[in-house]
């Protein structure tokens, strides 16, 4: 069965005009892409086969500056929002936060795509300490969610985001094994969850071999239309 494969764009591309060739490059089915919210109504008219998603959802429905809300992205047929990227965590972003961020989206109908992982430091101190963090960040964003809700969670290291130093396959299948252990005994099913951080065509294939990992949530390398296209063709 095809994988999941996200691109997130972060604020890239500088122009719209560039960011609907982007688009337009690489709509494949399978494929969501998260385009900034400043581009997302335009890149969810153009895709055909691949499904938009937001980079975050605000907390506040009307009055938060900046923000973008889950209403407004239902307008635009967004289903899919990530929440709880690295980038907003190191910023300041809590795990109560989070978890209402999930409630807010799922009580929408919106998908949230869940994003946990492990500082350096952690990893430094080894599997067990990596495993009771991620659960830590599980159990938090999940607090008081109904089982039968459907959300999708990425397991993208912090320090392989954006580093060109990922994971090795086998160390993220078995971390994704184990969250998917973890939210089975949360009474939760069938939860897909990706890899992320320092994904590209070359070793993409290698993660999406790896039976637990159930797709890829992809950076940088879904910029660049050719080398993204390179990672769907490898999912098959
Ligand atoms: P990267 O980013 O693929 O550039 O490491 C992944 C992410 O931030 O989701």
């Amino acid at each position: 069965m095809k994988k999941l494969i996200i691109g997130n764009w972060k604020l890239n591309p500088q122009t719209l005009k560039a960011a609907v060739t982007l688009a337009r490059a690489t709509d494949k089915r399978g494929v969501i892409l998260c385009p900034p919210h400043l581009f997302l109504e335009e890149i969810s008219h153009t895709l055909k086969k691949a499904l938009p998603c937001a980079q975050d959802i605000s907390l506040d429905e009307k009055s938060f500056t900046g923000g973008v809300s889950v209403n407004q992205l239902k307008t635009l047929r967004v289903k899919h929002t990530l929440i709880g990227h690295s980038s907003r965590r190191t910023q300041g972003e809590t795990d109560e936060e989070i978890n209402q961020k999930m409630k807010i989206a799922l009580k929408e109908k919106i998908t949230p795509i869940l994003c946990v992982g492990e500082s350096i430091s952690t990893h430094r101190k080894g599997t067990v300490a990596v495993k009771q963090f991620v659960t830590h960040q599980i159990k938090k964003a999940l607090n008081k969610i109904p089982s039968d809700r459907k959300f999708i969670i990425a397991y993208e290291p912090i320090w392989a985001i954006g580093t060109k130093r990922p994971d090795t396959p086998e160390e993220s299948g078995a971390l994704i094994a184990h969250i998917k252990e973890l939210t089975k005994k949360m009474g939760k099913k069938n939860i897909k969850v990706l890899y992320g951080g320092s994904v590209n065509g070359k070793n993409a294939g290698s993660f999406l071999r790896q039976k637990n990992i159930d797709g890829l949530l992809v950076g940088m390398a879904s910029l660049n239309a050719k080398e993204f296209n390179k990672i769907i063709k490898t999912n098959g």
